[in-house]
């Protein structure tokens, strides 16, 4: 069998790549890196996805690692692969879905996954209308945000408009959420095929809303509920990713999903839970190939 992980280039990449491409070596796979940026793709008579001199359809599965940075290049690139026929655990379509928040959300919705009630729009007066009819606190979140970096919880509805105002100003998509009320905690579970291969939760700071690491949250290992593992599952089929991390909070006993992660970091979960997250993953890459 023949693997290429593609990702970011030798001096950008991180700890998750690097791990995926130890443990595909030492189970014994031909594995080659590609740097994502470095693909060249063709349309004319044939179309076709090259690196070097070798096309992509050369490999019997690839394992993409696309972050948000490289997301522009990771559209067309995994949309050639479905062209072109290759394995990997996601189309173009659920990478397209997955790197929006809000289409996430809809996705989720239409698979009857509990999501919070969240709005988007365009028009700033629109968004002043849904803050007058909201209920405090809410959330405004930048469309594009992560690693909890683009989250505000708003106390006070004056505070919410001139937020609004700003992200005009500054040209961001915001999206406006009913905040949910829960113990602190965001409860991740990681999905490879049809296994919840790891799970952990994430514990905000104390005065803090929002639990991610980078602001100032704490892991620790978690072991999912029944109906958390379904959520899970579901939300997986439904942007269409066999590989991804399902984020979910719960409120009033009963999980709400706030994102999907096709690109999770594995640093984090590995270090928490002692489990071989990297290698779990490359597990299931055999099995695909071999099915
Ligand atoms: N609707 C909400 N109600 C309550 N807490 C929320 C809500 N949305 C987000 N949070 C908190 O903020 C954190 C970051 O939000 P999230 O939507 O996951 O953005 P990011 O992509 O930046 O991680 C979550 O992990 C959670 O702790
Ligand atoms: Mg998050």
């Amino acid at each position: 069998m023949k693997l290429a992980v593609l990702g970011p280039g030798v001096r950008a990449m991180g700890y998750s790549t690097k791990r995926l491409i130890e443990e595909a070596k030492t189970a014994g796979i031909k594995t080659e890196h590609i740097p994502i940026l470095e693909v060249k793709l063709v349309v004319n008579d044939k179309t076709d996805a090259i690196y070097g001199k070798k096309s992509l359809g050369k490999f019997d599965y690839v394992l993409p690692r696309i972050d948000s940075k490289r997301a522009g290049i990771g559209y067309p690139v995994i949309r050639f692969l479905d062209l072109l026929g290759v394995r990997k655990p996601y189309s173009a379509e659920a990478l397209r879905i997955a790197h929006d928040k809000f289409i996430t959300l809809e996705r989720l919705a239409f698979s009857s996954v509990n999501v919070p009630e969240t709005y988007l729009t365009g028009s700033k007066s629109v968004a002043k209308e849904i803050v007058k009819k909201g209920r405090l606190p809410m959330m405004i979140k930048l469309l594009s945000g992560y690693g909890g970096q683009g989250v505000m919880v708003m106390e006070s509805k004056e505070a919410a408009e001139s937020t609004i105002d700003t992200m005009q100003t500054l040209h961001q998509q915001i999206l406006i959420e009913k905040f949910l009320k829960n113990p602190g905690e965001d409860i991740r579970g990681i999905v490879a095929g049809d296994e919840i291969i790891a799970s952990y939760k994430r514990i905000a700071a104390i005065g803090e809303v929002r639990a991610n690491i980078h602001a100032g949250g704490r892991g620790e290992a978690f072991k999912l509920t029944p109906e958390m593992e379904e959520t899970v599952f579901k939300s997986a089929k439904a942007i269409g990713a066999r590989i991804c991390a399902v984020d979910m909070i719960e409120s009033k006993g009963r999980p709400s999903v706030l994102e999907v992660n096709i690109n999770p970091g594995i640093q984090g979960i590995e270090k928490v839970t002692g489990i071989n997250v990297a290698k779990r993953m490359i597990d299931f890459v055999k099995s695909e190939v071999k099915s």
